[in-house]
């Protein structure tokens, strides 16, 4: 394949390597038919493909719609996001599209952020592994995937021009490991670079991240494309390792790349590197399409109603008040339960095959006339009583009333943020007025992300439903009477209020500016750090059944970093009903003297396990998972010490733990100079020699006058010095010194330190 990019590149003219970095048009890149080189066709999307037939939304192809990825992260299923990854890889060749342009996995960091039905999670890692399943799965058809949108893109407020301003930890511990991730286990055809600067440079010619990072330190393989309209300039682009301009530019920007090869600006070298990359993602592409593919639709929407029921979650369910007894009088109230809202707005629209309501569902699973029905609320957002009161007459009448209520289409979508994360009115009104006629609440919930739930006592259970896809009728109505156990698990935290959370203060930005100022502490880390107990924690979700924890192993106690650990513990199903259960892995280091998170999510796994049954199941932990990113050595590095080890069902909910000593770590040493503290050479292991003695010189000084007959001001004395001397820096010591420790004696410190 190389030699023959070499040839091909060795034949095109400048003009026609310039004309291969851009688009011909919406979702084509340019053929060079002397050539042979053939243009690829990509569409969108993550839940489903959206290949246009015509400009516009609603008119694509008909495909299958699956759960949403806000949804999908709530699985926390790996083998299934690798199913769903194949089955839309099957449609992408029945439908002649080589690149999906999929998965999102942008990080939730407010529920505020427009997009969030279309991102898995606010946790790096489950993000990560969730999208490498998926990919995977994608590319085993020989269809390539994208990964979007790298990075820092966590609002839809000025999305093109917004510039997200964030510290060097948040970006490498939150905003960069799920791409790293992905990359690194799927090798995804190609990254979509962002709309936004990232501290000032535009995604779209960060040579950092689109070169250092992604290429070098993790190895892609891949094309970066632009998102739709994310160039800034397209000659910067090339040189930091954006590929490929989208959609088509009209010849504009490839005449500019022309110009810049003509005039010296841009090296032609640089761009057959990037040409190069593109014809090896090209060829490969057209190697693999099939001829006559066909997706079988009845087959995929099967695929689409398993996939429903491992995302629902099932929040809340006091007096196991779900599930239903087929024998109970329903009212079925609110109009998501006739018309469901199961998919969200802007690129990721879907023109589903099929869609099933959970009303017509839930009428065939209840014999006679069980089941009655009432509007609730009408569409608009108006309380309209007249409505109300027929709801309430059925559900008088009932003895469970199923509330189908949430957040209806333009409260949530691309190209948008929300205002605030509450229901509309009408619905919240609903929920109270049918909780004064009927003691049997059940909520069952259709959005997107996250929302604020003040009316929660009102209900003996919630369901969370997120946005299910085209089956999801059945999938609820199921789940409802209990022919399959809930095991969708929260993948993001549900504050009990918007101001809770901690992008808050800056979320929007200002002056295109937003000012990441929580740092690392995003999500569940925050929340548990600030001691702010959420309205449902993350990794919350109940079951039917009931599991014990039993017999955590750690094979080694201690531990270096050059080390794998294997991590056992054993899950009995102790309850009534076979079910799924997702195991969740936190560590936190128990003695730290940096900054970190109460724990943090580093593995999990989700296992069927009938009634009575016990599985071991075990986790593989490398010295990444007990790193930060180290920002004097800029690499990852773990303090020797102690681990705990937490193992749960959510993060709030821990069964098992144990601890893990972490011995040697063979990081480099960091460079010390004259503005290091002088707690920073105690603790370094070549400089401690050194000022061992002058601390303690230092603190018979200062301590010679002291009263030492006062104990109690002795003491206060020396603890005060201590903090003085350990935070001086270096080059102080001559004048704290008096000149005892002079220039000369300063550089030699400095010289024996970093030798
Ligand atoms: C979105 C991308 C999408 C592209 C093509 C952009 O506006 O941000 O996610 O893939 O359009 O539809």
């Amino acid at each position: 394949m190389q030699e023959k990019i070499q040839s091909l590149l060795q034949q095109l003219t400048l003009e026609e390597k310039a004309a291969l970095c851009s688009g011909k048009d919406n979702w084509t890149s340019k053929p060079i038919d002397r050539l042979g080189i053939p243009a690829i066709f990509m569409c969108d999307g993550p839940h489903g493909l959206r290949r246009e037939q015509a400009d516009g939304f609603g008119h694509s192809m008909p495909a299958t719609c699956f759960p949403t990825a806000s949804a999908l992260g709530a699985s926390w299923n790996v083998d299934l996001l690798y199913k769903i990854g194949e089955t839309l890889g099957k449609e992408a060749q029945a439908q002649g599209v080589q690149l999906l342009l999929g998965p999102g996995i942008n990080m939730k960091r407010s529920p505020l952020g427009g997009r969030n039905f279309e991102y898995y999670s606010e946790d790096p890692i489950l993000s990560g592994e969730l999208a490498a399943a998926f990919v995977n799965g994608i590319q085993s058809q020989g269809v390539g995937a994208t990964l979007k949108h790298f990075t820092a893109n966590n609002q839809e407020f000025e999305r093109m021009n917004n510039n997200s301003i964030l510290d060097e930890r948040a970006l490498q511990e939150i905003y960069l490991p799920a791409f790293e991730i992905a990359v690194k286990k799927a090798q995804p055809w190609s990254i979509m670079c962002a709309y936004n600067q990232i501290n000032g440079v535009y995604a779209s010619e960060h040579k950092e991240l689109l070169h250092h990072i992604l290429k070098e330190k993790w190895g892609f393989e891949g094309f970066v494309i632009s998102d739709w309209g994310a160039v800034h300039d397209r000659v910067e682009g090339i040189k930091a390792g954006l590929h490929f301009e989208m959609p088509g530019n009209g010849g504009i920007n490839d005449k500019r790349i022309i110009a810049a090869v003509q005039n010296g600006a841009l090296k032609e070298a640089r761009l057959d590197e990037i040409v190069a990359d593109l014809l090896t993602v090209f060829l490969k592409a057209n190697d693999y399409k099939q001829t006559n593919p066909i997706f079988n639709k009845e087959a995929h929407h099967q695929i689409a109603l398993q996939t429903a029921q491992e995302c629902i979650t099932l929040l809340k369910n006091e007096q196991n008040c779900l599930p239903l007894n087929i024998n109970q009088k329903i009212a079925v109230i609110g109009q998501f339960a006739k018309k469901p809202r199961f998919q969200g707005g802007g690129s990721s629209q879907v023109n589903p095959t099929q869609v099933e309501c959970a009303l017509d569902h839930l009428q065939t699973l209840f014999p006679n006339d069980q089941i009655q029905y009432a509007d609730g609320y009408p569409l608009d957002d108006a309380v309209d009583e007249t409505i109300i009161n027929q709801a309430q007459r059925i559900a008088t009448d009932a003895d469970v009333a199923l509330l189908f209520v949430g957040l209806p289409d333009h409260y949530e979508s691309e190209g948008f943020d929300r205002t605030h994360i509450d229901i509309p009115k009408n619905h919240a009104v609903l929920i109270r007025q049918i909780a004064a006629v009927q003691k049997n609440v059940v909520v069952i919930l259709t959005n997107g992300s996250a929302v604020r739930m003040p009316w929660a006592h009102h209900a003996k259970a919630i369901v969370e439903s997120w946005l299910l896809g085209q089956a999801g009728g059945q999938a609820i109505a199921d789940l409802l009477v209990g022919k399959y156990s809930p095991s969708g698990k929260l993948a993001e935290t549900f504050p009990t209020k918007i101001s809770d959370n901690p992008s808050f203060l800056s979320f929007g930005g200002e002056h295109g500016k937003v000012y990441y100022g929580e740092g690392i502490f995003s999500g569940y880390r925050y929340y548990e750090k600030k001691q702010i107990p959420p309205q449902f924690p993350f990794g919350h979700g109940l079951s039917y059944t009931t599991f014990e924890y039993s017999n955590l192993q750690i094979d080694k106690p201690e531990f270096s970093d050059q080390d794998q650990i294997e991590v056992s513990i054993d899950i009995t199903n102790t309850g009534k009903m076979d079910a799924k259960e997702v195991v969740q892995l936190y560590i936190k280091d128990a003695i730290s003297t940096v900054i970190r998170p109460e724990k943090e999510l580093k593995a999990f796994q989700k296992i069927d396990l009938a009634v009575g049954e016990t599985k071991n199941i075990t986790f593989s932990l490398d010295y990444r998972a007990f790193a930060y990113y180290n920002t004097n050595l800029h690499t990852w590095t773990a303090e020797k010490g102690e681990f705990q080890l937490l193992i749960g069902r959510s993060s709030q909910d821990i069964r098992q733990s144990s601890t893990i000593h972490l011995t040697e770590t063979n990081h480099p040493l960091p460079q010390l100079n004259r503005y290091s503290t002088i707690k920073e050479y105690a603790a370094h292991p070549k400089g401690e020699a050194h000022v061992r003695p002058i601390m303690e010189q230092m603190m018979a000084i200062f301590l010679a006058g002291t009263d030492h007959s006062d104990a109690e001001n002795a003491h206060k004395a020396e603890s005060f010095f201590k903090a003085i001397v350990a935070d001086l820096p270096l080059y102080k010591l001559e004048t704290f010194t008096l000149g005892a420790v002079d220039e000369k004696k300063i550089e030699e410190i400095i010289e024996k330190t970093n030798a």
